[in-house]
């Protein structure tokens, strides 16, 4: 049952609640006409405390799409957080205002402190370099409709592994199917964080290997997910500058991938995917934004209890 429900983390639904709202987003993909009231008179919070595109218009296109209302801000400064209010006291305001809160913030464990004290659910949109669990729903559903299943899939994650809060995510929620392998690919400074390797990774037996050239292991993919160097959570510009570009793929390194492989991206992009690349019918991240819409159309739809 996930009415009522918070979705701060992406191991807080078990993989059948998971497989609920995929079906639920399968069929909404199907039949938009038939979700496009099911929403009438409930409302949406957007608290976007950092900046967004996808994530904050596809929750709100989402709500519209499913006969609801949004408000919200995208900007802390045009809120009263700019005159120091805390996150716990926000909640406490907009959770009686709305029916359910999805909510950004550069602070990790902010939406955890959220749900704390909300009395209606609260969605994490991204609590900074720690998760990121609705891009994930994004994710899984690419894949599903793309490979089929989550599992028996070598998966290679490229680029700051370290503050890439989708891939925290990401590898968190494909580790509970069988037989994922993960090529972790990153400069030594990017690596992913230890807790990520011992306590999901090592504890769990699967298979990973750290690499720090994409050339070299591209042909083992059946899923490649490139990440953009997080700018913003540098702490001094002279390192952002000299890893930025760590990694580009471009048509020649895609003539050594598989056919079928695929290439998922959380966006936005800065130049760690070449242009020429968006045309191989194996780039997905366009694909993947629309999914992401579908995903929390079926998150919501669930949360607010309104579809069965
Ligand atoms: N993928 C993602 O979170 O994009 P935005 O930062 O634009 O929301």
């Amino acid at each position: 049952m996930l009415k009522g429900r918070n979705l701060i983390d992406p191991m807080d639904f078990s993989t059948e609640e998971l497989e609920e709202v995929f079906n639920l987003a399968e069929k909404i993909i199907e039949n938009p006409d038939k979700y496009s009231k099911i929403g009438e008179g409930k409302l949406l919070a957007t608290l976007f405390f950092e900046p967004s595109t996808r994530t904050r218009f596809s929750f709100e296109a989402a709500m519209l799409r499913l006969g609801g209302k949004v408000l919200g801000f995208s900007d802390a400064n045009s809120s009263s957080a700019s005159k120091g209010e805390s996150v716990a006291d926000t909640i406490r305001v907009v959770g009686g205002y709305a029916d359910v809160v999805a909510m950004r913030h550069p602070k990790e464990g902010a939406a955890k402190v959220a749900s704390m004290y909300s009395e209606v659910p609260v969605i994490n949109a991204g609590d900074g370099g720690h998760q990121h669990p609705t891009q994930t729903l994004t994710d899984l559903l690419t894949i599903r409709r793309k490979k089929g299943e989550f599992s028996n899939h070598t998966i290679g994650l490229c680029g700051d592994l370290k503050f890439g809060r989708t891939v925290h995510s990401l590898v968190k929620a494909l580790s509970r199917y069988k037989n994922n392998k993960f090529v972790l690919i990153s400069p030594e400074e990017l690596k992913i964080p230890d807790y990520i390797k011992k306590e999901v990774l090592i504890k769990n037996n699967i298979e990973f290997v750290e690499v720090d050239r994409l050339e070299d292991v591209v042909d083992k993919l059946d899923i490649l997910y490139m990440t953009r160097v997080q700018k913003e959570r540098f702490f001094n510009e002279e390192d952002y500058l000299r890893l930025k570009d760590s990694y580009v793929l471009n048509e020649e390194k895609m003539k050594l991938a598989k056919k079928d492989m695929i290439i998922l991206h959380p966006l936005p992009r800065v130049n760690e995917i070449a242009a020429e690349v968006d045309n191989d019918p194996r780039a997905c991240y366009f694909q993947q934004t629309k999914y992401g819409m579908y995903a929390r159309m079926a998150l919501i739809a669930k949360l607010l209890g309104v579809c069965e």
